[in-house]
């Protein structure tokens, strides 16, 4: 099987992933949890290229969400050196292979050099359009719906937007993801069946695909037999096949 033998218009355009299983991984292996984390932040490069090979141009991933600072001082810590050190290390490379960042999340709660280092990744990175690659950083879907909540409630009462105005297309412009379209595809990884906060609005119609691989141990072939999954499906965004949108 090879992405050429799947009809271009059956392919995904958008496919978020939740990055799960670092640590069972570490554990499978001997290794510490810090140790999963960094093979799964390596391996998103992986998954990335093989985004690019096969055409998709949006890739979004779950890395830190809202709950995760209850994990322990040295992993929230550990995530947060990572996160710093990817956006330090990956620049050039994410220009040689024409790849546009963009965080999403409450990105205030961060630190100031991150934020430092995310503003200046998007900025430089905003020309590309190989790949879409958008990082879900200190990210609640619950959390994103209240912030983009209080951003139209503050319009309303400026009386730059009227309540009437409030459709469904008028608020996903308020919320994180304003630039992206809906995820097509949503994959979890390690076997584990929730969404966990993740794109609680953008998900209304996503597809949802599980494996039981552990995220580090995901590969292109993995996302393959995924993306081949979803070729297979119909579609149908709540109306009959024959009315289906895609
Ligand atoms: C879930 O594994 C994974 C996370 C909470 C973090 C995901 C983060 C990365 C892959 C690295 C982020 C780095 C960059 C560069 C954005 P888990 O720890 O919950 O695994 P477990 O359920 O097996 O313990």
């Amino acid at each position: 099987m090879q992405i050429a033998d799947i009809q271009p218009e059956r392919l995904p355009r958008h496919i978020a992933i939740i990055l799960d299983g670092n640590g069972r991984w570490a554990k499978k292996n001997g290794k510490l949890r810090q140790q999963g984390h960094k093979a799964g932040a390596d391996n998103i490069e992986v998954i990335g290229d093989a985004m690019i090979e096969y055409g998709i141009p949006f890739l979004t991933v779950y890395a830190f969400s809202t709950e995760n600072w209850k994990r322990s001082t040295e992993e929230v810590s550990y995530l947060m050196g990572l996160m710093k050190r990817y956006l330090m290390k990956n620049k050039q490379d994410a220009l040689r292979k024409g790849i546009r960042i963009r965080v999403i999340g409450d990105r205030s709660k961060l630190s100031d050099d991150l934020q430092v280092l995310i503003r200046e990744m998007e900025r430089d990175t905003k020309d590309m359009t190989r790949l879409n690659l958008t990082f879900a950083i200190n990210y609640g879907g619950r959390d994103e719906i209240v912030r983009a909540v209080r951003r139209a409630a503050q319009d309303v009462k400026q009386g730059i937007l009227a309540p009437e105005q409030l459709d469904e297309a008028a608020f996903s412009a308020y919320l994180d993801t304003c630039e992206l379209p809906d995820p097509d595809l949503m994959i979890r990884t390690s076997a584990e069946q929730r969404i966990s906060n993740f794109l609680l609005w953008q998900l209304a119609y996503s597809e949802f695909y599980f494996s039981d691989r552990l995220w580090p141990d995901f590969t292109p072939e993995d996302l393959l037999a995924a993306i081949q999954d979803y070729a297979s499906r119909e579609r149908r965004f709540g109306g009959r096949v024959k009315e289906a949108k895609a």
